[in-house]
């Protein structure tokens, strides 16, 4: 595969074979797990954003397995280092909880391993003063321990506020912090002593402009600052462990705050002492364009959540926020096993070898640029920073028509909130693939605007 000349091509999408595949895994996968029809061959070719499924198709994702790949597929230097890597026997050795070298000397082996990954993520937050990490598996698992530590750390301390909109994960503890979509907590217990306020959804919000409800209309206080008040609130700061918000929310709909909310949302975590754990777990790892989404805006993370991009789950703070107690929290598979961390350091250094920030700034303002030059009647609110971009459809069904009709060109995408379309490429695509993917989704977008717009009697042909 040429990556300078190869281009999407769909026959027929889920083609027979993949329309097997689904069909197996699915006679023993959870019913309710969420997937789509994409059955990525992993024996064919593969290379930056272009992929191949098993009935041949060549796609162009820009879904980057929602963060998850943030280097896309087989990339060069990463391969590099995993071939060197002589695998040891058994190839999967447990995570943290025992000392495994990869190299000499620790500060830079040949391959880097576990503590290496580590040593990275705090180089990365060194900003922020935050020098220690915990690591564990998954999303979920960052943000468990986010919220442990902090109940710790807060002795007797045990309320907690997040925003309406929010996504923490799907375990007990971060599904009670979620606010999206009520599938999510139904029915499930919660931990109890969460509170909400609004979360901003509009980016040029003011607190006398606000309309997202987070500042109230009489007198600017924002709904955060009068809930912690001694006098007009209901929650004593003193019982308060945390608040936790995504920089950018994501499942929630690509909402990116207005910096009138960053600042009042800084301001009262300082009056208050409180600490302040920031979801970075879409938004991290170079995805804005920034290493993190907090970069953009004025507030300071206390503890820092990571995973999809960084392979593994990371919470990160200050050493002091974390407990002594031998055990009080720990994981057999933190930090997966050496090979995952392995993935998750190299995917930093190419990061920053090859200035993919600054890439992932310059091609995201290309995708929008091309986007709002198309003009289209029926989409709204084109947005995003660096390469986690959005836009609005007048509707959830013009938003799956848009999803599937971009599939039949050979672009994956994905949904999000109620009615938006998030793009995420990788972190390294380049000036043609954004050109071919905002071509074919511009064209997606006409194709279904045109079908809708048939008086109803001539879709049925005689
Ligand atoms: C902001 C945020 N937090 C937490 C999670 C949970 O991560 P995981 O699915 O790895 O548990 C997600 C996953 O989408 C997320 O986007």
């Amino acid at each position: 595969m040429d990556r300078d000349t190869v281009e999407p091509q769909v026959d027929s999408f889920p083609g027979e074979k993949g329309e097997r595949w689904i069909g197996y895994h699915r006679q023993f996968a959870a019913p309710s797990t969420a997937a789509y029809e994409f059955v990525w061959d992993v024996t064919e070719e593969a290379l930056g954003p272009f992929c191949t499924d098993v009935d041949g198709n060549v796609l162009l994702d820009f879904t980057s397995h929602i963060a998850a790949a943030p280097l896309g597929y087989n990339n060069p230097v990463l391969e590099e280092k995993i071939d060197e890597f002589d695998l040891p026997t058994p190839t999967k050795i447990a995570g943290q909880s025992f000392y495994s070298s990869t190299g000499w000397p620790p500060e830079s082996p040949d391959i880097p391993g576990i503590p290496q990954l580590m040593d990275r993520l705090t180089d990365l937050t060194s900003d922020y003063g935050l020098d220690t990490v915990f690591l564990s598996n998954t999303g979920a698992e960052a943000v468990e321990n986010a919220i442990k530590i902090c109940y710790d750390h807060g002795s007797g301390a045990r309320q907690g506020i997040t925003f309406k909109g929010g996504f923490h994960g799907r375990t007990l503890g971060a599904l009670s912090l979620n606010r999206s979509k009520s599938v999510h907590r139904r029915g499930f217990p919660e931990i109890s002593g969460i509170h909400d306020v609004p979360y901003c959804k509009d980016r040029g919000c003011t607190p006398t402009t606000c309309d997202c409800g987070f500042f109230q209309s009489e007198d600017d206080m924002s709904l955060l600052r009068e809930m912690l008040d001694s006098k007009r609130g209901y929650v004593d700061p003193a019982d308060l462990a945390y608040i936790i918000v995504e920089p950018v929310q994501g499942e929630g709909g690509y909402r990116f705050p207005s910096d009138a909310f960053a600042e009042e949302l800084h301001a009262v975590c300082e009056k208050h002492n409180i600490l302040l754990i920031v979801d970075e777990i879409q938004t991290g790892l170079g995805r804005t364009g920034e290493w993190w989404g907090s970069d953009h805006y004025p507030f300071e993370p206390d503890v820092i959540t990571s995973a999809k991009a960084s392979q593994v789950g990371a919470t990160i703070s200050r050493r002091e926020v974390f407990p002594e107690e031998k055990a009080r929290i720990s994981s057999t598979w933190g930090g997966g096993d050496v090979l995952a961390a392995l993935q998750a350091a190299v995917t930093i250094d190419v990061i920053e070898e090859e200035s993919l920030l600054r890439n992932a700034r310059d091609r995201g303002e290309q995708l929008k640029d091309q986007l709002r030059e198309a003009d289209l009647d029926s989409i709204e609110n084109i947005r995003g920073k660096g390469l986690m971009v959005a836009l609005d459809f007048e509707s959830k069904a013009a938003l799956e028509q848009t999803i599937r009709a971009a599939l039949d060109r050979g672009l994956l995408t994905l949904g999000c909130g109620q009615r938006s379309m998030r793009l995420l490429p990788p972190l390294d695509v380049t000036e043609r693939e954004i050109e071919l993917g905002a071509n074919l989704l511009v064209d997606a977008i006409e194709d279904t605007e045109a079908k809708r717009d048939l008086p109803t009697d001539s879709t049925t042909t005689t």
